[in-house]
């Protein structure tokens, strides 16, 4: 049996047994098993039966893309920001073109608005050039640097000193996408298990064995995942119905999040955000972050930090305009103050198990590269 175990925002040594485990426990095989049917795995179980496999999808929750995936900007990213020749530059570049191409073939809804960075301070602006360098380096060739007049004339409410505008920057419907994805691995043979969450695994004599467990019976198991560093982040949407912007404009990057910026969705319906609010512990304990029982309502209360951030480039924003929208959780390998890390895959090369493949921090571009992400895993550990 092969086995591409993933855990996005948990993980646990790999190898223990669990406990409680009947030994005339049922059991059954499958040439690969994607363990989480967000956007990635949803992308990797497609990539695996395209490669011939069999593949059974083990989901904690009653349907798919109920996490992460359904709670993000829904932006494909241009691949500006990483550092060069990370997997993030890499499968963020390559995912975009690859997930451009699946949109236009499989009529998933999506749209290539573009989009605007704007320096509102003087001091911003040598950082516009050195985003500028950046995206060069990991092949994003196509950005234009511009005065503060030009991007003012291309969206007459923002206001800022210098721009850099990304054409190939687009919004996407992830739900259409995730459906689409689903549809081609469930085409393929693919089965999905809803409702099943992995509790342990361990290298057994015939391959992997995963143990798995109805979700609502793992209350009963403890400890199993390390400490994950999680960062809410909230929306705020506009009262008017009518966008100020054409584009979405993106100030320059902060700790933990690329700032509060401004998105459409397909609908042209504005969203400002995310924040960046970490989550200590939140009060949550480990197995209700894994069943993803977080606290995504949004405080109207932060508007008070959206206004002065989003009047730096939309001195037009009048007060009382912004309405709490939705949230999201970034499962982050890195903490509060620490550079940003690298989605991390770990094959055999890694840990020595053949046929387990660990991802983890599939945090913003994920989305994007999630295309590329499932070329990677089936290229490089199939
Ligand atoms: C606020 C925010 C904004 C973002 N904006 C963007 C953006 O604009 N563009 C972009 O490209 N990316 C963006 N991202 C990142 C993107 O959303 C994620 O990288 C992507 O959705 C990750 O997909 P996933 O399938 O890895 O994880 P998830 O969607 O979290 O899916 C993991 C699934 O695994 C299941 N699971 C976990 N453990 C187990 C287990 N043991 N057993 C069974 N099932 C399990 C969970 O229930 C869940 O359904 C953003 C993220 C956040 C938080
Ligand atoms: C999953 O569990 C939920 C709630 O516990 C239930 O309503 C739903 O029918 C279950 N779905 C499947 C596919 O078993």
């Amino acid at each position: 049996m092969l086995l591409l175990r993933r855990l996005v925002r948990a993980g646990r040594s790999w190898g223990t047994e669990a406990r409680g485990l009947a030994s005339g426990a049922p059991r059954e095989a499958a040439d690969a098993v994607v363990v989480g049917a967000g956007v990635v795995g949803l992308a990797a179980a497609r990539a695996l039966a395209m490669a011939g496999r069999e593949v059974v999808v083990v989901e904690a929750a009653p349907s798919f893309g109920t996490g992460t995936s359904s709670r993000n900007s829904e932006v494909i990213h241009a691949g500006i920001y990483y550092p060069p020749r990370s997997l993030k530059a890499r499968l963020c570049v390559r995912g975009k073109e690859m997930l451009y191409k699946y949109c236009e073939e499989r009529g998933v809804a999506h749209k290539r608005i573009s989009k605007l960075i704007v320096a509102t301070g003087a001091a911003e602006v040598p950082k516009l050039d050195m985003l500028l360098r950046n995206a060069k380096e990991n092949g994003v060739d196509d950005l234009q640097l511009m005065e503060g007049s030009e991007a003012m004339e291309m969206e007459p409410e923002l206001r800022c000193l210098k721009a850099l505008l990304s054409p190939s920057t687009g919004i996407i419907d992830s739900h259409s996408l995730m459906l689409s994805l689903l549809a081609d691995a469930e085409n393929l043979g693919t089965t999905i298990s809803y409702n099943t969450s992995v509790i342990s695994g361990h290298v057994g004599s015939n391959g992997l064995e995963l143990h798995v467990c109805e979700s609502k019976e793992l209350q009963n198991y403890h400890e199993f995942v390390p400490t994950p560093h999680y960062a809410r982040g909230c929306y705020f949407t506009l009262s008017q119905t009518k966008s100020p912007f054409s584009r979405l404009i993106y100030p320059l990057p902060e700790d933990g999040g690329i700032g509060v910026h401004v998105t459409l969705d397909l609908n042209g319906l504005v969203r400002f955000g995310p924040d960046v609010e970490w989550i200590s512990d939140g009060g949550k304990d480990h197995v209700s972050c894994f069943l993803n029982k977080f606290d995504y309502s949004v405080n109207p209360n932060r508007c008070s930090v959206f206004y002065p951030v989003v009047r730096k480039y939309f001195p037009n924003l009048k007060d009382g305009s912004l309405e709490p929208g939705y949230s999201g959780i970034r499962p982050k390998l890195s903490g509060p103050g620490q550079p940003p890390s690298d989605f991390v895959i770990q094959g055999w090369d890694v840990h020595g198990v053949p046929g387990l493949v660990n991802l983890f921090g599939i945090e913003s571009p994920g989305l994007t590269s999630s295309l590329a992400i499932a070329e990677h895993i089936v290229s490089k550990y199939l």
